[in-house]
């Protein structure tokens, strides 16, 4: 499936983003262990959160829907998941790969995880390392990719663990295991990554600690049910954000949207670079902070991104690399090695993507720098990954001449819909079934 855009247009009207991902996620996994029933609204109907609810299903959890965003989890407590018949299959879904792997490690059966060809060559040793600290016996395949394979283990022990990278994933790997583990489970981050595993594990009436950058779970507790909101998500959001920023006389809000300060780099960057971004609104759900954001267009200049901000856009590059082409001058970002290891490379991809337009850039191991410009269009390689189709999609509103963005059907892993409300919001998209 392909994406063709017209160039043009403006981003007006008000938009509701589908669910956060992360916190969908995390809802099936934590509804599906605890005690009594998890009712959950506003869920990602989106391919990865439905690939973690396919897996809890295969453990013998009772899921409800999703229908119209409802899902109601009927938990199964700590110790009542049962073996998979077969491997898992996660699809594109990193974050369920490496949760599951955490939570896996520590049960009485074995199992084993595996996924579509992207998700098939991501790094699982930083997942797996630890976990076998931890008493863990988790096999991969060479390189450290999956699949992975779980045998189960008596007892799980608690840890002190220094994450050598800012993995919000690994993090929460740990924790889940931690959960199960003799002890307590310390995890200290090099830098701020998402909290939602933290905020949500309280939300279940689970002690978490946390001081600073230092988080402390102690094993041998239950969760206990609860309802969920789950907020739009702002990295879903973030197109729209630079779309209507690039795009002359746009204006659009962006409703119910998450907050939480550990994903708002998108914006802390975007008004660096001259964004007109308002944050009204406010209010909670479930723990998590959410507003409407209202975004007017504006002129870029190009920042070098401040390196503390980095985790905090982690998914958003793709877009903010697009804003980066609409600014006056360079932009530059460092620190952002991770970029290499998502859903595709998202340097090289992002780059390849940008030359082909004509934007000037210099890809580098941790970054990017990129000459803003103007740019005509052209046909788009998405390598399978879901943000850069989004991502280039906002590009051809400025664009001189239209683009053609190949494989896009993994849009539907974390934004199904999107050409619609992209359609209905001022993009001239069309949605093609091939070139
Ligand atoms: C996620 C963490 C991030 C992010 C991913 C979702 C999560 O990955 O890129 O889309 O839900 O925990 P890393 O932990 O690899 O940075």
């Amino acid at each position: 499936m392909h994406y063709q855009v017209e160039p043009g247009g403006r981003l007006t009207g008000q938009i509701q983003v589908p669910g956060d991902k992360s916190i969908s996620h995390r809802a099936i996994m934590f509804g599906s262990l605890a005690q009594g029933v998890t009712r959950v609204q506003g869920f990602l109907e989106g391919e990865d959160a439905l690939s973690t609810m396919n897996a809890f299903r295969a453990m013998g959890v009772r899921i409800e829907g999703p229908k119209s965003g409802q899902v109601v989890i009927h938990g199964v407590g700590m110790r009542g998941l049962k073996a998979p018949s077969a491997p898992l299959d996660l699809g594109n879904s990193g974050t369920s790969m490496r949760l599951l792997a955490g939570l896996l490690s520590a049960q009485t059966f074995p199992a084993s995880l595996v996924g579509d060809g992207s998700l098939m060559r991501r790094p699982m040793l930083r997942v797996a390392e630890p976990l076998g600290l931890m008493g863990a016996r988790i096999h991969t395949a060479e390189k450290g990719y999956p699949p992975l394979d779980i045998s189960p283990v008596s007892r799980l022990h608690g840890i002190e663990y220094e994450l050598p990278v800012a993995s919000a994933q690994v993090k929460s790997a740990l924790l889940l295991a931690g959960l199960y583990a003799q002890g307590q489970t310390v995890v200290t981050e090099p830098a701020m990554t998402r909290d939602h595993t933290e905020r949500m594990l309280q939300a279940f009436g689970y002690a978490v600690e946390v001081a600073g950058l230092r988080i402390c779970v102690r094993g041998g507790g239950a969760l206990q049910s609860c309802q969920i909101d789950v907020p739009g998500d702002i990295s879903s959001a973030a197109f729209f954000m630079v779309g209507a920023t690039i795009a002359k006389d746009s204006d659009i809000t962006l409703t119910g949207v998450g907050i939480n300060p550990s994903r708002t780099g998108i914006i802390d960057i975007l008004r660096l670079m001259g964004a007109d971004i308002v944050v009204q609104n406010h209010r909670h759900s479930t723990g998590e902070p959410v507003a409407d954001i209202r975004v007017r267009s504006s002129r870029l200049h190009g920042i070098r991104i401040p390196l503390h901000l980095v985790p905090l856009a982690i998914d958003e590059f793709p877009a903010i690399f697009v804003a980066a082409a609409n600014a006056s001058g360079q932009t530059e970002l460092y620190g952002a090695a991770e970029l290499r290891v998502k859903e595709s490379d998202r340097i090289q991809t992002m780059a390849d993507g940008l030359s082909v337009l004509g934007v000037i850039n210099q890809p580098r191991s941790d970054g990017i720098l990129i000459e803003g410009g103007t740019y005509h269009g052209g046909s788009i390689l998405t390598r399978g990954d879901h943000r850069i189709a989004m991502a280039f999609s906002m590009a051809a509103l400025t664009a001189t001449t239209p683009l053609t963005i190949l494989d896009c059907a993994n849009v539907a892993t974390s934004f199904p819909g999107f050409s619609e409300q992209a359609r209905l919001s001022g993009l001239r998209l069309r949605v093609g079934d091939s070139v």
